[in-house]
């Protein structure tokens, strides 16, 4: 695997890999690596001849007080990771390179971006796609993966594909969890034991509401009984819990189409946002 820090070599390594008619996948992260990411790298394997991953923590997606300094750094190991999978290309650039102008965001999120995390933390799409439309730029890919974990970041990427009318693929991996049943997350390193104890509680009341609406139950009620039992577990504050339009994130009052139960809150320091799918009943 190749470690590659300036666009210049980027491209002639990417131009390298597809002289012999292959086609690239991207996974683009953060670092951090866990089973979460690998599953990216793993469907990546599946879908083209060769994987790019990318490793840069981006500024532009970070609000004033979140985690930026503190954001977990280890490339070292994480490049043993991805190695191990046979990937191709790590791409690995510093701010300067990112941003020669200075790390501001300077495209727009669409309408995907409403609500949820996007009123939650203002901006941070506009940094997600500021930063993917980059990458998109510098790998060229015919395929890029993203997970379900961060569903509204999905959403958000899909829309900025079909806006742009991008030719590359967007595939969505279903979300890795731990044997508690908490979404692997590079900030779960931030949690105490108890706070880890507590964080069951989302991935759990989310499960429960969706039976529970999936069975007919009233949606208010089983999204209020969901924000109950997280402020008993000791989550504050709560920034949302809601039912969503699985392809457009619209709001959704009933369960008329195939929706998302998606939620975000914090324990002590740290944010957790987890999803799941609510399957309308049969017709
Ligand atoms: P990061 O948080 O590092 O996540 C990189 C990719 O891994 C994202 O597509 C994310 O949804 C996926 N991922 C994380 N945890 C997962 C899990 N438990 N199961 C499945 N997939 C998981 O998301 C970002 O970085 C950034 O916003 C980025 C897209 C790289 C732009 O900066």
């Amino acid at each position: 695997m190749q470690i590659v820090r300036d666009v210049e070599t980027l491209r002639e390594k990417i131009a390298a890999l597809r002289a012999d008619g292959g086609t690239i996948a991207f996974v683009p992260t953060m670092g951090a690596l866990h089973a979460g990411h690998m599953a990216l790298v793993a469907e990546a394997k599946r879908r083209a001849s060769h994987v790019v991953a990318s490793i840069f923590v981006n500024p532009t997606q970070f609000g004033p007080g979140e985690d930026l300094s503190t954001y977990p750094r280890r490339e070292a190991s994480d490049a043993a990771m991805l190695e191990a999978e046979g990937v191709a290309i790590l791409w690995s650039p510093d701010v300067a390179t990112m941003y020669p102008d200075g790390a501001r965001a300077t495209m727009r999120a669409g309408s995907a971006a409403g609500g949820l995390d996007g009123a939650a933390r203002p901006g941070h799409f506009d940094g997600v796609v500021t930063v993917v439309a980059r990458l998109f730029d510098q790998v060229a890919p015919d395929v890029a993966l993203f997970g379900e974990k961060d569903y509204q970041q999905l959403a958000v990427i899909r829309q900025m594909v079909g806006e742009l009318r991008l030719s590359i693929e967007i595939v969505g991996v279903p979300t890795q969890r731990d044997a508690d049943g908490v979404a692997l997350s590079s900030r779960n390193a931030y949690l105490s034991e108890d706070e880890r104890l507590a964080a069951r509680n989302l991935p759990r009341a989310l499960g429960e509401a969706a039976q529970s609406i999936m069975a007919g139950s009233d949606v208010s009620g089983a999204l209020a009984a969901v924000k109950e039992r997280l402020t008993k577990a000791g989550f504050e504050p709560v920034d949302y819990v809601e039912l969503r339009d699985a392809e457009t994130l619209a709001p959704l009052a009933a369960l008329d189409r195939p929706a998302r139960l998606l939620a975000a809150a914090r324990i002590g320091r740290t944010r957790l946002i987890d999803n799941l799918q609510v399957a309308p009943p049969k017709a």
